[in-house]
């Protein structure tokens, strides 16, 4: 963190010298995370700038009854602190007492276990977050500048993107540097960059670039498929939100897709290029009604999104 620190603070500071004090939102986080995060705080504080941080009501560091020149967004979450505190007391032991009798294949099935059920917790954290109607309101009325987050806990770029404001990361590392190169396109050529947790070093021979380079692509398929899968799931539940019975369109292809991902019926008004065409096409399957914006008057568009609702086909 510290290295990081170091660049991240005179950066962010510097662009705030001399202008107005903005409001910045900050992502949840705990345990050494809090700790590295917060002084971060305390000097944009000391800069101007309003922070006001998202605090679940369960947190082992974050305390939103305490006083504090910090402002706290609470938030409830299902998961209980023992429950927490069973899922990293089973992590320490594993980590300490077990690792060292177990074959690879063993430690892979706990491991993958444990972030089975960690991404389950994350997930239930991010429920009290963007399936809280109340805070989900109160956050848009906040007028946020920016969302500042330590990725960890992850759903700051969902909420950031449903926010409609930038977003910042602090991050120390993640397993085999798997985000910095996949969302970050960091250059890290396995030969040379030892993966983190890889308990390897820059000054690597043969047979441990070997291994550094099936470090990576073993932790890249564990965390596609523990991680970004979960997630990308999760996202396209929130923003393809089932409450959504109707989607109107100007037909053009990415819009399409998401409509037939999320089985939502379509009503298009094309314009131009692919669009008419696969208007057409989308009209062929059943999937949708097409609405001429020549002769689009209120009562069409109205009778159309009706039939797309309620004819069953
Ligand atoms: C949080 O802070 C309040 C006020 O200082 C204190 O009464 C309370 O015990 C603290 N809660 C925890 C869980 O430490
Ligand atoms: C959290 O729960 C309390 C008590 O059940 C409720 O008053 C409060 O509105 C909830 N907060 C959010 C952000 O949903
Ligand atoms: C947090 O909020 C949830 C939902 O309102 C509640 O069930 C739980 O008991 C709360 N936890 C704590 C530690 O207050
Ligand atoms: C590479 O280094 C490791 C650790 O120092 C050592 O155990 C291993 O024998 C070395 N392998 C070769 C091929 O030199």
């Amino acid at each position: 963190m510290e290295l990081h620190l170091s660049i991240f603070v005179p950066l962010l500071l510097s662009a705030a010298n001399g202008a107005n004090g903005g409001k910045i939102l900050v992502w949840y986080t705990d345990g050494s995370h809090w700790i590295n995060i917060r002084p971060v705080l305390e000097m944009l504080i000391d800069r101007g700038h309003q922070v006001v941080v998202l605090a679940p009501n369960t947190s082992m560091f974050m305390n939103s009854s305490e006083p504090s020149r910090l402002h706290y967004e609470p938030f409830n979450v299902s998961v209980s602190m023992e429950t927490k505190q069973k899922l990293i007391k089973e992590f320490l032991h594993f980590s300490m007492y077990e690792v060292g009798h177990m074959g690879y294949f063993q430690i892979y099935n706990r491991f993958s276990n444990f972030m089975r059920t960690n991404m389950n917790y994350f997930l239930k954290f991010l429920d009290g977050v963007v399936k809280s109607e109340t805070l989900m309101k109160k956050l848009k009325q906040g007028n946020y500048d920016l969302l500042f987050a330590d990725p960890i806990n992850p759903g700051s770029d969902l909420t950031a993107d449903i926010l409609g404001i930038p977003l910042i990361f602090s991050l120390r590392f993640s397993l085999a540097h798997n985000w910095e190169r996949m969302c970050g396109q960091l250059p890290a050529p396995p030969s040379f960059v030892p993966g983190a947790m890889s308990k390897l070093t820059d000054k690597m021979n043969f047979s441990e670039r070997l291994f550094n380079v099936l470090f990576y692509a073993l932790l890249d398929i564990t965390s596609q498929h523990f991680v970004w899968k979960e997630l990308d799931k999760y996202y396209s539940e929130i923003k393809g939100h089932p409450k959504t019975k109707a989607f109107i369109t100007h037909g053009g292809t990415n819009g399409i897709y998401e409509a037939i991902y999320h089985g939502v019926p379509i009503v298009g008004i094309p314009m131009f290029g692919d669009q008419p065409d696969n208007m057409v096409h989308m009209e062929a399957k059943g999937a949708a009604l097409t609405v001429k914006l020549n002769t689009m008057t209120p009562e069409s568009l109205i009778d159309a999104v009706d039939t797309v609702i309620n004819d069953v086909s």
